[in-house]
């Protein structure tokens, strides 16, 4: 029994309804559909169309209906979406008198409401996932603090750098990140109810009401507006997209330096599965997964946008489609956040392997360059003087470390003491003072403003 069903003469057979219906992909709203309604519920008493006794029937009839849906007892019956499946169980369960829910709101709204109200409770849990990511970065950049490995530019080794910084690049790029979900959060904050179909209604409801029952900061403005946005939901994705493209690259940079080739660092093995062929190996798979189902996520940015491009105002139902990027864009994005989690926590510096994998590859002509530049020579002439002396290097098959004391004099001018000074990574690393740079100092400055952030939460 459709409620519009008096309306037509024929109706969808199985397959057109199959095609309409969403509520397979909806009902992931189904608390938040009772919660607004209820909501509703207490505004229709206060506006005088419903006696208390009828809003107490009617709460606790979709408090049955929310129990049943918690206990799994809920009975689909082909219903249209997941507002219809509500409104049709509580008829069965009250009587006629749910016939009067849906005075003063229509589906247009209602569908929007839900989904604010699922932001608004989902974003902050997000939010939280984020910092506890961060948190466990910071543990680590302080346990392996002084650890010094290779940077690269171009994935080739440029100059050294402390591991604690490298991976301090991760908190800041998930700091930005929450700023943009509490950014989506001021936008989700607006209530649509009350803007029915797309006019508004000549009844008399209060609007401030219902939004101040269900914490809602604004109202929106305009009715027509209000049924017609999605911003909100992609703004939210985009938003899913950026944090996890981050981790993609934390993955893939995580992927290579655990490689038997590198064995820079050490992820947790209960992250990795084995071969069904190869008796020896033990895969990262779990990274590698965190960085192929990015495509996804930038998948539901894509459908969210096509929905919306060209779209006439105000409610159509392709708006219908905004449900899987919505719900499966939540879904990964907290799986991939708490895998994220895990393999940082548990993962493992192999410390010799690290600062050995520094040596070798020229790490120190910058650093022979700007000592050049502090005894006055110009950068370009000194920048061009260790560039030869790197094509001579490499075409003997030697490193820095092979130049006699005499070379280094005859060269460059050292005395012994700077020479063992320009050979040390660990030296090369605490000159880099400026602010932000990679010396012990300033990582400590960083990560203890990395705690003050988090404390102020
Ligand atoms: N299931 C619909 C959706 O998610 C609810 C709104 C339907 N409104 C309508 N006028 N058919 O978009």
């Amino acid at each position: 029994m459709k409620v519009w069903e008096k309306r037509f003469r024929k109706l969808p057979d199985k397959e057109i309804e199959e095609f309409t219906s969403s509520f397979n992909e909806d009902n992931f709203l189904f608390p938040y559909d009772i919660e607004g309604s209820k909501a509703h519920v207490l505004m229709l008493e206060k506006a005088g169309y419903l006696t208390s006794e009828e809003k107490e029937k009617l709460i606790e009839g979709l408090e049955r209906v929310k129990k049943e849906m918690e206990e799994g007892k809920f009975e689909v019956k082909g219903d249209e979406d997941v507002h219809m499946a509500v409104e049709r169980r509580l008829k069965e369960i009250v009587g006629d008198l749910a016939e009067k829910l849906h005075t003063a709101r229509s589906r247009n709204d209602q569908v929007v409401l839900d989904e604010k109200l699922f932001l608004k409770d989902k974003i902050p849990e997000i939010i939280e996932r984020i910092e506890a990511i961060q948190r466990v970065i910071l543990g680590k950049a302080e346990e392996y603090l002084g650890v010094v490995m290779a940077g690269f530019t171009h994935f080739r080794p440029a100059q050294p750098v402390l591991f604690s910084h490298w991976l301090m690049v991760y908190f800041w790029m998930l700091e930005r990140d929450k700023g943009r979900f509490e950014d989506v959060l001021k936008r989700v904050d607006e209530f649509p109810g009350g803007s029915l179909a797309l006019a508004g209604t000549s009844l008399t409801i209060d609007r401030e009401f219902m939004a101040g029952k269900l914490g809602f900061k604004k109202v929106s403005p305009n009715s027509m507006d209000a049924v017609s946005d999605r911003d909100f939901i992609l703004e939210f994705l985009t938003a899913t997209l950026q944090v996890i493209l981050h981790l993609s690259r934390l993955a893939e940079e995580l992927i290579i330096f655990s490689s038997p080739y590198f064995s820079w660092i050490k992820i947790p093995q209960e992250y990795m599965t084995g071969s069904s062929i190869m008796p020896q190996k033990m895969n990262p798979d779990v990274l590698e997964l965190i960085r192929g189902r990015t495509g996804r996520i930038l998948g539901y940015v894509v459908s969210m946008s096509m929905v919306m491009k060209g779209l006439p105002l105000t409610y159509n139902r392709d708006l219908q489609e905004d449900k899987i990027p919505l719900w499966e864009g939540y879904k990964l994005t907290v799986s991939i956040l708490s895998m994220m989690k895990g393999i940082i926590e548990g993962m493992e510096v192999e410390k010799g392997k690290m600062e050995g994998g520094a040596k070798g590859y020229y790490l120190m002509a910058t650093d022979i360059v700007e000592r050049l530049v502090e005894k006055g020579m110009a950068f370009r002439s000194a920048y061009r003087k260790v560039g030869e002396m790197v094509k001579k290097l490499e075409e003997e098959g030697r490193d820095f470390s092979s130049l006699t004391q005499d070379e280094w004099k005859r060269c460059f001018g050292f005395e012994e003491e700077e020479v063992k000074e320009i050979l040390s990574f660990k030296d090369s690393v605490e000159r880099k003072k400026v602010l932000g740079g990679t010396a012990t100092s300033e990582v400590k400055k960083e990560i203890e403003k990395g705690k003050k952030i988090l404390m102020k939460k």
